[in-house]
């Protein structure tokens, strides 16, 4: 209730300005943003990748880019939380207006690319939060790194957050950075994670500390890429994938005038497709990786649905902007 008010001011303003009041404000709150979230419940913790998780539904990537709203964003109940993408340097991403409302779709479509702090500032941000769960650090490429030089990239920010992260997302799947999707194919792929994996056991080394590294993939794959992006997941010994990242995908809102607009739908009208990837990736890895379901959870039913499809852990972004805080506690109960 609360929120329907919240959100019916917060969707007169732009799409991103409202983003901003809304974290914003729930910082205001303080403390008093825990009363939003339910309290923990031993019967909902999980253990994924070696990690304890108080519950299983946690805050997708892109929601807190900067890690500048870990405190409030945790205080709302979630399990666990995923900031990022950061890229090694600071960036402006695409330019204004890239992120766009389909209210009747329960959807948005994004072409922000990857706008965010910089590895330095991220860190920082994350060493002021009190939270102490656990959190995700999500690295990608700067737009101005061809694709030949990613791999320092994704290495200079694996090294940067190592200490600060309880795991880290490779993101590989964002359909807004130029050819970024490219290095989900075979070769590269390949390349990609056996220089990140090296790299994170040397770090592993150095620090006394193994942190799991997870792979987010994108739901416009067709069978032969799932099945080789698995293959090579289980190769690298990945800890986790992430299925999915946003699509370039329109069915089901064609019609609608912002569906013409170019970057990745997200929110429900992805939840189909998502799930089908999901479901192939789970098949595809046979038990052989646990797989973190994300896409077009609007709902307790959905989170469940993304679980029955294989999923060990589910995340939200799109469903939360639509339906608030409510949504973390209905697939909290969904789950139990
Ligand atoms: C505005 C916006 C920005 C996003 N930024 C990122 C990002 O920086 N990194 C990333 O891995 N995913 C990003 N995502 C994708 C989400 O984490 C999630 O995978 C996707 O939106 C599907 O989930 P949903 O339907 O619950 O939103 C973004 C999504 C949205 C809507």
């Amino acid at each position: 209730m609360l929120y329907s008010l919240a959100r019916a001011a917060l969707f007169k303003l732009d799409p991103e300005v409202a983003h901003d009041v809304a974290l914003k404000s729930l910082c205001a709150l303080g403390p008093g943003v825990a009363l939003l979230g339910a309290g923990a419940d031993a019967g909902e913790s999980k253990r994924v990748m070696g990690l304890d998780f108080p519950n299983p539904v946690g805050l997708a990537a892109g929601l807190d880019k900067n890690g500048e709203y870990i405190d409030a964003m945790a205080a709302l109940g979630f399990g666990f939380l995923e900031i990022g993408t950061v890229t090694p340097r600071p960036q402006t991403g695409n330019p204004k207006p890239r992120m766009f409302r389909l209210v009747e779709h329960e959807a948005i479509i994004n072409r922000l690319g990857f706008n965010n702090v910089g590895l330095e500032q991220l860190v920082k941000n994350v060493e002021k939060a009190a939270f102490r769960g656990v959190l995700g650090i999500n690295i990608g490429k700067n737009f101005d790194t061809p694709n030949e030089r990613a791999v320092d990239d994704y290495l200079a920010c694996l090294d940067g957050v190592y200490e600060r992260a309880t795991y880290v997302t490779v993101n590989i799947s964002s359909p807004n950075t130029k050819n970024l999707r490219d290095l989900q194919s075979p070769e590269k792929l390949d390349e990609l994670l056996a220089a990140i994996m090296a790299r994170r056991d040397a770090l592993a080394a150095k620090h006394g500390l193994v942190k799991p590294m997870a792979l987010k993939v994108a739901p416009d794959l067709d069978g032969e890429q799932v099945e080789a992006i698995a293959g090579l997941a289980v190769k690298h010994r990945i800890d986790a994938l992430i299925a999915t990242n946003t699509t370039i995908d329109r069915t089901g809102v064609e019609g609608h005038r912002n569906s013409v607009e170019a970057g990745g739908l997200s929110g429900r009208p992805l939840f189909a497709k998502s799930t089908a990837t999901l479901r192939a990736f789970a098949k595809a890895l046979g038990g052989k990786i646990p797989l973190i379901g994300v896409g077009g959870i609007l709902d307790g039913k959905d989170a469940k649905a993304k679980i029955d499809a294989g999923a060990s852990l589910v995340q939200v972004y799109t469903g939360f902007i639509y339906r608030g805080p409510d949504l973390i506690a209905s697939a909290r109960k969904a789950l139990r």
